[in-house]
């Protein structure tokens, strides 16, 4: 749809500037018609929006946070500002959304004065009337977490009420949280922790793992010369624990499969404290180049990243029954990370899952290929959907008796252990599903596997 001029006109004359992001308003309306209408992802669209404007540090938090609310909000909201018979146009729309998120975002004490300006105040009673809908009325209850029915459906029809609505709130509980990895290859996390302090970057170490570090807001971390020099990541700490719950050991061979931008696979070079061989495998010559960049600013050493087709098996033959270690972090729907790409949802379709899984299913089979006898297989993925999780799994112990499932164990003390249990929920092979956004910002399950034969 386009803004056109005469609606630019039209709002420019009726909005003046938002005093409290220091934005006009018509531009706040044409970011959030793009971020809406987008294909890129929401962070992108502002980082555009932002290089062009240059807000200050807490204008720029503020106008995420409200672009982030009407998108954890988006169905409850447009359903609030739109009449049975409604005449507005697209962006009149947006302009009322807006403004509705803005009172409920930014004062939701002041909500009563409100009463007094009737369309407000209509809009503002249909979206507390959500407040109350429930299980089993699926349309309400995707209305008030702003979740496409399908999935309400999918997650009460498998797995009850209680557990939907933990999947529900948990997306839509966005923290202002990101965590580091501290790259112990070069530093120890106290070192990092002084560094972030010199530059007035409060951290906090996670008690679980040590390597982890928590940090308020992501500001212009990426800038700091202890990025610069290596001493940290920007990881979340689901997918640390995974490399964690693989643990190769040092010296070993190690196959990281669909290593990606390589996240995973310098986190694995840490704790082989840089030793042994990792080969590091992705059909994106891209992404490798990516993780090249990053390993030399890690003081990476160990890695042999391969270029490979999923049609060709030539290039990882020699693999065969080769590695200790294989981590397998397949493509996936990416569903764990609702929280930070709450537009995913109204892009995933159930032809889409049956898709992923498809493709999860022969990738895990190839990879598990490099594990040699008494050699360790982890399959995770960054989804929630049980399709792409214990489905893929089963099926592959099911086609792999000389695979078994392990029980996952990070060596942490039994208190420590206890706290991360009250975050995951493990099944009874082992199997486990991280959605919990108090610990970790994305949702992640793993599953580990031994090979017998
Ligand atoms: C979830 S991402 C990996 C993220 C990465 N492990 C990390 O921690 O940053 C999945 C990766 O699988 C790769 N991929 C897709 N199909 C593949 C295939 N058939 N063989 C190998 N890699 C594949 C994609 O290019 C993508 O980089």
């Amino acid at each position: 749809m386009k803004f056109s001029d005469r609606t630019v006109e039209d709002i420019r004359n009726r909005m003046g500037k938002n005093r409290l992001l220091g934005v006009e308003n018509y531009k706040l309306i044409k970011l959030l018609a793009k971020v809406l209408t987008s294909k890129r992802s929401p962070g992108d669209e502002m980082n555009d929006f932002f290089k062009s404007r240059r807000p200050g540090k807490n204008q720029r938090q503020a106008i995420a946070d409200l672009i982030f609310f009407v998108l954890n909000n988006k169905k409850r909201l447009f359903c609030s500002v739109m009449d049975r018979d409604n005449h507005k146009s697209f962006y009149d729309v947006i302009a009322d959304v807006l403004f509705l998120a803005k009172r409920i975002c930014f004062f939701p004490d002041k909500l009563f004065l409100d009463k007094h300006d009737l369309k407000i105040s209509k809009a503002l009673e249909r979206f507390e009337l959500f407040e109350t809908s429930a299980l089993p009325d699926f349309r309400k209850v995707s209305i008030r977490f702003n979740y496409p029915v399908w999935i309400v459906k999918y997650f009460f029809n498998r797995k009850g009420p209680s557990y939907t609505y933990k999947v529900l709130t948990n997306s839509n509980n966005r923290r202002g949280f990101i965590c580091l990895r501290v790259n112990t290859i070069k530093v120890k996390p106290r070192e990092v922790q002084r560094f972030l302090t010199n530059v007035r970057v409060e951290s906090v170490i996670s008690e679980i793992l040590p390597d982890c570090i928590y940090i308020r807001g992501k500001g212009n971390i990426l800038g700091l010369e202890a990025y610069e020099k290596g001493f940290f990541e920007i990881q979340d700490f689901g997918s640390q624990l995974i490399t964690k719950v693989l643990n190769p050991k040092p010296y070993a061979i190690v196959v990281d499969y669909c290593c990606g931008a390589g996240g995973k696979t310098l986190s694995l070079s840490s704790i082989m404290k840089n030793t042994g061989l990792i080969y590091a495998i992705d059909v994106s010559s891209q992404r490798i180049n990516q993780l090249k960049m990053r390993a030399n600013r890690a003081g990476v050493t160990n890695l042999y990243p391969l270029v490979v087709s999923h049609s060709d098996n030539s290039k990882i033959e020699h693999l065969r029954r080769k590695a200790a270690f294989v981590l397998v972090d397949v493509p996936c729907t990416g569903s764990g990370t609702f929280i930070q790409y709450p537009h995913l949802k109204w892009r995933i379709t159930q032809k889409i899952v049956a898709d992923y899984t498809r493709l999860q299913r022969s990738i895990l089979e190839k990879a598990s290929e490099c594990c040699k006898k008494g050699g360790i297989l982890v399959y995770s993925t960054c989804s929630i959907f049980e399709d792409e999780n214990n489905l893929v799994t089963d099926d592959f112990l099911k086609n792999n008796q000389d695979f078994s499932p392990v029980l996952w164990n990070i060596g942490v003390s039994v208190q420590n252990r206890k706290r991360l249990d009250t975050f995951l929920e493990t099944d009874w092979r082992g199997g486990a599903i991280l959605l919990d956004s108090s610990i970790s910002k994305y949702g992640f399950y793993f599953q580990k596997f031994v090979r017998n034969v």
